[in-house]
């Protein structure tokens, strides 16, 4: 159960107080036990030093010699570092599953591009071959079968184009041979035609970014993008990268509804994964995620990745 922060500081400067009378292994192991406890209330590094302060201002307030003075502070620095245990190793294991989470995002991109490019080519050329088949036979029948054939090959086509689609959502080729402007304004080309969003793209054409870059960002402006035509209600979004030799940024704004950001997180039910992707995916690459939104007032997304030299 969690416990009033009041209780922890009783606890907290108890326990301190033990250790620098008598500083045994089973006395710092309640430092230990003290930082678990914190950490499950969901106290942060932050309010455990308050903490510590505290506890510490507490013990020194009666009078003693210097050195003694010393002797305790000395103590109680042994006893805080390892309250703060639990919490560089919650640390850690964040920071290895952020790194699972990036090999598995990068695994997941490279199933997707095999399937999108046999998608594409592979079906494409049957496809292909079907068509010039029922051609042959449409050329030898009387004309009132041929309107016939010919419905099946319109159906043939559209089935091809559909097949075009898919493929492009889930890994646009466009992203791998011509780098991410191109790969953006056809993305944003097809969500206006599908959801009659006004969206224009600007940006810098020259160059191309690192793989992961542009990776990272096609996928967050797809998924902001889905956002603004899911829960917006806007007419018109912008997205625009800025580029320096040191960083790349991208915004993408909307004049829809807006929203409260500490609203959607505290939410219980359905808090969405969108956003909580985009972070996982710019952890990976040590970017940041800003967003600006207010309720009637639309929302701008400010994404920034650092480039390496
Ligand atoms: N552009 C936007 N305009 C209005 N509301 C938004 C926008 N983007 C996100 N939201 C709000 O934030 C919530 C969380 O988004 P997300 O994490 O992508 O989950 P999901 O899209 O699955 O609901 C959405 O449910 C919506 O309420
Ligand atoms: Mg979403």
């Amino acid at each position: 159960m969690k416990a009033p922060l009041h209780d922890l500081e009783t606890l907290y400067t108890s326990a301190l107080q033990d250790h620098v009378a008598n500083p045994e292994e089973a006395v710092l192991q309640r430092a230990y036990e003290l930082g678990r406890k914190a950490l499950d209330d969901g106290l942060g590094v932050l309010e455990m030093a308050a903490l510590y302060h505290k506890a510490l201002v507490k013990l020194l307030s009666g009078p003693r010699a210097p050195e003694k003075s010393v002797r305790l502070v000395q103590g109680a620095e042994i006893f805080f570092v390892e309250s703060l245990a639990p919490f560089e190793m919650t640390h850690r294991a964040v920071r290895e599953a952020n790194t699972a989470l990036r090999q598995l995002n990068e695994r997941l991109e490279e199933e997707a591009k095999r399937i999108a490019h046999s998608l594409h080519e592979e079906t494409g050329q049957f496809l292909a071959c079907t068509y010039l088949a029922l051609d042959e036979i449409r050329r030898d029948l009387p004309p009132p079968s041929r309107v016939r054939l010919q419905k099946v090959g319109d159906l043939l086509e559209q089935i091809g184009k559909h097949l075009r689609q898919l493929s492009h959502e889930l890994r646009p080729t466009i992203l791998d041979d011509y780098g991410l402007l191109p790969a953006l304004e056809f993305l944003a080309e097809g969500i206006s035609k599908r959801s009659r969003l006004k969206i224009s793209v600007q940006g810098p054409n020259h160059g191309r970014l690192p793989s992961s870059v542009e990776t990272t960002l096609y996928r967050i402006v797809q998924e902001a993008l889905t956002n603004v035509g899911k829960h917006a209600r806007a007419t018109t979004v912008n997205v625009r990268l800025r580029q320096d030799p040191r960083v790349i940024r991208c915004s993408i704004t909307d004049d829809g509804v807006g929203f409260g950001l500490p609203a959607v997180t505290a939410r219980k039910k359905h808090r969405g994964l969108g956003l909580t992707g985009i972070r996982q995916r710019l952890d990976g690459l040590g970017g940041t995620l800003q967003i600006d939104s207010k309720r009637g007032r639309g929302t701008q997304m400010l994404i920034s990745i650092p480039l390496k030299d």
